[in-house]
């Protein structure tokens, strides 16, 4: 008889040993300062995808939506990642500027999580960053309304060809309207280190409206 309703078991993560550890005595007295160590790390051991990060944002109903972007910058001002302003998350983000995004470094077993308000990027760094794309890419965001129901890929595709017989020359290609950056100033980071027997170090800082931040421990 057939089996509608099969489980599907994914077994255990195991964990045998310990990549690392995170102690107070470790942790400087801005988190940007550690996010940055744990970047550089995380780029040069080689993980899959360092700047890939998970976006949650929330629709006009509550809904949480969740999607992968790639970090394209950070600094004092908070984490840059560039989409279409028009996009599903686009138009989430305009109507409610917050936003959190998630780090995962498995060979590290490593995740960071940052939550925060959302900005613009101003017009000049996004037209800086557009330019800095090969072509294709900066054709790409012309063609692809990002978000919009496409009748089939055929249509996608034309779009792309007209946009290259619109565009001959690469150095001539302005970037849309409705595509640049965002940022997210962060308001909390919890870093988390995997350890041994799921007794995880997590240490959170918060800020207040004085911009100093707290640190405390969260039971894993
Ligand atoms: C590894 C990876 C990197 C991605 N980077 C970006 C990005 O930087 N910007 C972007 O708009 N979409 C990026 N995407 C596509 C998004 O996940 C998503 O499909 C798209 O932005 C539309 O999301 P939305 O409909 O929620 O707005 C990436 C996807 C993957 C898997």
């Amino acid at each position: 008889m057939k089996n509608d309703n099969p489980v599907h078991s994914v077994g255990q993560l195991r964990m045998e040993y310990e990549h690392g550890t995170l102690l107070e005595s470790d942790l400087p007295m801005e988190p940007l300062e550690l996010f940055d160590q744990w970047m550089r790390e995380a780029i040069n051991s080689g993980q899959p995808e360092p700047h890939a990060m998970h976006l949650s944002t929330i629709d006009v109903d509550g809904m949480p939506a969740g999607r992968i972007v790639l970090l394209r910058g950070y600094d004092v001002r908070g984490l840059t990642f560039y989409t279409n302003y028009s996009s599903d998350k686009g138009q989430q983000l305009e109507a409610n500027p917050r936003a959190a995004a998630t780090f995962f470094w498995p060979q590290s077993e490593r995740q960071i999580r940052v939550t925060g308000f959302v900005t613009r990027v101003d017009a000049a760094e996004s037209d800086a960053y557009f330019q800095s794309r090969p072509r294709e890419s900066r054709l790409g965001a012309w063609a692809s309304a990002q978000s919009q129901v496409l009748p089939n890929r055929e249509t996608l595709e034309s779009s792309m060809e007209a946009m290259r017989m619109k565009y001959p020359s690469p150095l001539d290609i302005p970037r849309p309207p409705q595509w640049g950056g965002y940022r997210i100033k962060p308001i909390q980071y919890e870093f988390w280190q995997g350890r041994r027997s799921r007794l995880h170090d997590r240490l959170k800082y918060s800020t207040n409206d004085a911009g100093a931040w707290t640190i405390t421990r969260l039971s894993p």
